[in-house]
């Protein structure tokens, strides 16, 4: 099965490989401009002008003919980090903060976290399903083409493996690529409240064994944050991890300066994610390792926290990707449009920076570097192709419209 693209505007992250962007690398998006693209099957198999498409190819060879009407050709976003599986929405906490409470204070009353896990906990495995589903459903129409899913809603060795069940259904059911990670050291339950060891204890030796056995994730994750888990408790359920298999990505530096970048460097960490508050030191280390920053500005915007210093970070020579947190406490979308036009508009990170940032090197933060995420003969096909606009920074300037004409993943239009 053969499918041609014509008449694309521009083709937008063309490469022939795919390394990690760091530094002022990530200003570099190759396009072609007035292209055409072939996909096979479910891969892009060729790409050229279309002064070269009649030399090349007759219609004939083609089941099917897509024409991009001069709208851009992009590779579909690489979300790499969310909650999308949760029971309840929490608009009356959205609420409670407009009417002055922060976001620390509805945890330290049983909001927050554990609001969700209560939900989560009376909600079945079916209706968990449906209801993710859905909203994944509406990503992908936004141009969503890989994703990664945590745990962390559960709290209970029966909760949280139920989450991971729902997570490992969704990867063996969606067309796109989905990584699962295992956030069980989301929040202290209340049960544990004075009893931090025993809930440790209940991570490492009940829930992550069953994790392994069962192949339920790809990653672990801590929330590594004041009032949370310590940098300490972070190292030792991340070690605890790794002996299972799995590689840490970690909640770091959201809150407050943590000490969560610096344990995440030390262990090697895919990722570490958040960085609103971030010191000389942390933003250093960062830039000295192979860990990708990911950033989520709109956890920020929600929660009117100072944004994350993605140009400083740049400037330092850090890996940054930007992924949407979407959850439903501090970030209750998943529209990685919007994630892109606000780190332009409030981040300052240039158009180019943004795409990059959310599409190869989001790609590298859920380590399919080498299957999505550029324009690159025998990556997937999942692309979108945008409505005629007037160049690649029209994207988030135009912040709000949605300019996804057509998406394509796994070579099927959605
Ligand atoms: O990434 N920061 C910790 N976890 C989530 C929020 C979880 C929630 O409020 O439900 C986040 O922002
Ligand atoms: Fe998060």
């Amino acid at each position: 099965m053969a499918v041609l693209i014509t008449d694309v505007k521009q083709l937008v992250g063309v490469r022939p490989d795919s390394p990690v962007l760091r530094g002022s690398e990530l200003a570099n998006l190759p396009v072609i401009d007035n292209a055409f693209l072939v996909v096979e099957d479910d891969h892009i198999a060729d790409f050229g002008t279309m002064k070269e498409l009649p030399v090349k190819y007759g219609l004939n060879d083609f089941n099917e003919v897509i024409p991009a009407h001069h709208g851009l050709v992009m590779p579909a976003w690489c979300d790499s980090h969310t909650h999308l599986v949760f029971a309840a929405s929490r608009e009356n906490e959205f609420i409670d903060k407009i009417k002055g409470m922060t976001y620390a204070e509805i945890a330290a009353r049983g909001g927050g976290i554990l609001n969700s896990a209560e939900k989560i906990r009376n909600a079945g495995e079916d209706e968990l399903f449906n209801q993710a589903w859905k909203r994944l459903e509406e990503l992908k129409r936004l141009g969503t083409g890989a994703i990664e899913i945590k745990s962390g809603y559960g709290l209970t060795v029966e909760a949280e493996l139920k989450m991971l069940r729902v997570i490992k259904r969704i990867k063996e059911k969606a067309n796109i690529p989905v990584k699962a990670t295992f956030l069980g050291a989301h929040t202290y339950p209340q049960e544990f409240r004075n009893n931090h060891q025993g809930y440790i204890d209940l991570i490492v030796n009940e829930m992550l064994p069953v994790i392994a056995k069962d192949k339920l994730a790809d990653y672990v994750d801590v929330f590594c944050e004041r009032g949370f888990f310590s940098p300490e408790e972070t190292e030792l359920i991340c070690r605890a991890g790794i002996s299972y298999g799995l590689k840490p990505k970690i909640h770091a530096n959201q809150l407050n300066v943590s000490g969560g970048t610096e344990v995440g460097v030390k262990l090697n960490a895919v990722s570490v994610d958040h960085l609103e508050t971030m010191d000389k030191n942390a933003i250093e280390t960062l830039a000295g390792s192979s860990t990708i920053g990911t950033l989520l500005p709109n956890a920020a915007f929600f929660l009117r926290m100072p944004f994350q210093p993605a140009r400083e970070l740049i400037d330092h020579g850090c890996a940054i990707a930007l992924a949407s947190d979407f959850n439903p406490g501090s970030a209750p979308s998943g529209n990685m449009n919007l994630v892109v036009s606000m780190a332009c508009i409030q981040m300052k990170m240039l158009p180019e920076e943004a795409i990059n940032a959310a599409t190869i090197n989001g790609a590298h933060a859920i380590e399919l570097g080498h299957i999505t995420g550029s324009i690159t003969i025998g990556k997937k096909a999942n692309l979108i192709i945008t409505k005629p606009i007037p160049s690649i920074a029209y994207l988030p300037y135009a912040f709000g419209s949605n300019l996804v004409e057509r998406v394509i993943l796994n070579g099927e239009p959605v």
